[in-house]
């Protein structure tokens, strides 16, 4: 059930979305869910090749209109690029899905200046220039509704070890994401989040999990509902966001990740492993504490 698409037809008809590394992984497969429920998408990232082999095969399987713009989140004149080429092609921009992100696993003490920069001004600074080049231009057009969707991740408000530029990042995109949803609502801008558990990606898993790490830790044991998601999942709850549907829905991050940050959290969660007879000898001992 849900590998199945979740909104009804043309949910998302008539809006422009534009989505920042939309060649690839979660990106690809939330902007395919897009274009299937009708909306327009713009696609961007660093590689261009990519970006228009993308265009084909999504314009090609979903009957969608896809522009595709080469550029690097970390400068703000290729962002306002963007923006420009989208009005040329559409006429209007409704939402934007900051998605594109750039992590891998490292002990801190190993990472050079430049290798923590590099992350945080992909994730935050990227996510930022994105933000205010829209934002600004959703103002001054006085456009009655826009929304921004912000990817971020379960250790944005967790923090977690081997990752810090990408959880520094991400809890300063979760920051932003709060802050504007109160800021920009006059102004029709509503802004939330999606913190995912493990999806599979080329690009996650080769950074997160090289070599014999993914056999190593099996990653379907950390997540209570014992699997990884499924793409279309996290693209259903996507396009629900984006959509008119969630127009009361603001500041909000939405956790989808199967329990998993949860199950690192509690402090007796570890007890999952007691079998039944083990929980029979338990309570016996603990009952008669009482009758001491
Ligand atoms: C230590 C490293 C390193 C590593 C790179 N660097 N890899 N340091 N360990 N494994 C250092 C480099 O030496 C350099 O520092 C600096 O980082 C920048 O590296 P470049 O290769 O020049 O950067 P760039 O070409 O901009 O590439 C960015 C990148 C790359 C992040 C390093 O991996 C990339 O393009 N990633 C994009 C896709 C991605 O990362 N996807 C995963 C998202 S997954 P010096 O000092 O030598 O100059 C995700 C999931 C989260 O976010 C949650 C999962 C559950
Ligand atoms: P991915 O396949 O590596 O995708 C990352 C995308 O970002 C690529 O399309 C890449 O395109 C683009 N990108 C990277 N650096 C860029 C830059 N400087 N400028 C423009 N585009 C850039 O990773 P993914 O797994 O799909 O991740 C997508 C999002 O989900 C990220 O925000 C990630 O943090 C989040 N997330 C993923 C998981 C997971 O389990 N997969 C879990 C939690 C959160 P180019 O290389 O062509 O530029």
């Amino acid at each position: 059930m849900f590998q199945k698409p979740m909104l009804k037809d043309n949910a998302l008809k008539g809006k422009v979305i534009v989505v920042t590394g939309g060649g690839s992984g979660l990106g690809k497969s939330m902007t395919t869910y897009f274009l299937k429920l009708g909306a327009h998408v713009v696609i961007t990232s660093r590689n261009i090749e990519k970006l228009n082999k993308a265009k084909i095969e999504l314009e090609g399987k979903t009957g969608g209109k896809v522009l595709a713009v080469q550029c690097d989140v970390r400068n703000y004149s290729e962002v306002e690029v963007v923006l420009e080429e989208t009005l040329k092609e559409f006429g209007k921009v409704d939402g934007l899905l900051n998605n594109a992100a750039g992590n891998f696993i490292s002990p801190t003490e190993r990472l050079s200046a430049n290798a923590f920069d590099t992350i945080i001004d992909i994730v935050l600074k990227g996510s930022k220039n994105f933000t205010l080049a829209f934002g600004k231009h959703w103002i001054k057009e006085k456009q009655k509704t826009s929304t921004i969707l912000n990817i971020v991740t379960t250790y944005a408000w967790t923090g977690s070890a081997y990752v810090v530029p990408s959880a520094t990042a991400k809890a300063g995109v979760l920051a932003m994401t709060r802050s504007l949803a109160v800021e920009w609502a006059k102004y029709g801008i509503r802004s939330n989040a999606i913190a995912p558990g493990p999806f599979p990606t080329k690009g996650a898993w080769d950074r997160l999990l090289p070599g014999d790490l993914k056999d190593k830790f099996d990653i379907k044991k950390k997540v209570p509902v014992g699997r990884v998601g499924v793409h279309q999942e996290l693209a259903n709850l996507a396009a629900y966001l984006m959509s008119d549907f969630s127009a009361y829905i603001n500041g909000e991050v939405i956790t989808i990740d199967g329990g998993e940050w949860l199950k690192g959290a509690g402090e007796f969660n570890m007890l999952e492993d007691v079998s039944e007879e083990m929980w029979d000898m338990l309570e016996t001992m603990i009952r008669n504490k009482k009758k001491k």
